[in-house]
């Protein structure tokens, strides 16, 4: 059996070749290809191309596996493991020229549902910055090869906070309705634009509290698992794992501070 660390380096290399070729095409020029929910959310010609790259990659080296993507989909393995992937997150930035976009690739085992699966392995890779995280299993994580460790003793007044909105304009009414009660508790909101960048940067230490409400699989399936490896806990509604309807990640204790408003908010939106 493949071990969580040797699953880490595959998603680490074909992470690294999908950023640079993501990195190319912002160079070449972007161009938007079609959107989806809403005309916000958007995907780019490199999306699709970089999805390809990955896909192709995994194919080649881990035939057996399945696959599950942003732009082309699901395809069911035999081996029980799941390879998730969002080919770049943070497509806002991109198409921006915001250098805060990012290669996400995590390998799940069980199906690829956030709430039963078990994250083996995961690299985030930001070609703008040179930033690449990794994880595996029980063995930690590390940025550019650095053991990362969320901050700790964080008081809620001093948490700053990162968050995100859908593409959805009723969505992000209520998202920013939560904003605003939370903004006065803590020091600070940051909206990054890349959930799987967010979640890199709290267990960097970079940010001390993440959530957002409406996330899909893809881009929280490897920035979860950096996060839980340096010491986060990372969970959703009423106690259960993360999902659509919430994902909560912080330091133990500024989890259990932050979760009573979070809870009180997301846990009522139907
Ligand atoms: C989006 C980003 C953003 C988050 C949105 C996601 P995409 O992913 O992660 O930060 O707020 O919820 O949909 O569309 O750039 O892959």
């Amino acid at each position: 059996m493949t071990s969580s660390a040797e699953l880490r380096d595959i998603a680490v290399t074909i992470a690294k070749r999908a950023a640079t070729l993501a990195q190319q095409r912002r160079r070449d020029g972007v161009e938007i290809a079609a959107s989806k929910s809403s005309v916000s959310d958007i995907v780019t010609r490199a999306d699709r191309e970089a999805e390809d790259l990955i896909r192709g990659a995994l194919v080649a080296a881990r035939p057996a596996d399945g696959f599950f993507g942003e732009e082309s989909g699901g395809d069911a393995g035999t081996s029980g493991l799941t390879w998730v992937v969002d080919p770049i997150d943070g497509t806002v930035n991109y198409a921006y020229g915001i250098p805060a976009y990012a290669v996400s690739i995590a390998v799940v085992e069980g199906d690829p549902d956030p709430t039963t699966w078990r994250t083996l392995a995961g690299a985030v890779v930001n070609p703008e910055s040179g930033d690449v995280f990794a994880a595996a299993a029980g063995r930690g994580s590390t940025r550019n090869g650095q053991a990362l460790r969320v901050n700790e003793g964080v008081e809620l007044p001093l948490a700053l906070v990162g968050t995100g909105f859908g593409y959805d304009a009723g969505v992000r009414r209520r998202q920013a309705e939560f904003v605003a009660r939370l903004i006065g508790e803590v020091r600070d909101i940051r909206r990054i634009g890349s959930a799987a960048l967010d979640l890199c940067a709290l267990a960097a230490g970079r940010l001390d509290a993440y959530y957002e409400r409406g996330l899909n699989p893809w881009d929280h399936a490897a920035g979860a698992l950096v996060a839980r490896e340096a010491g986060a806990r990372v969970g959703g509604l009423d106690g259960g794992p993360e999902d659509g309807r919430l994902l909560l990640a912080a330091a133990p204790a500024l989890y259990e501070a932050l979760e009573p408003m979070v809870q009180e908010f997301f846990g009522a939106w139907e």
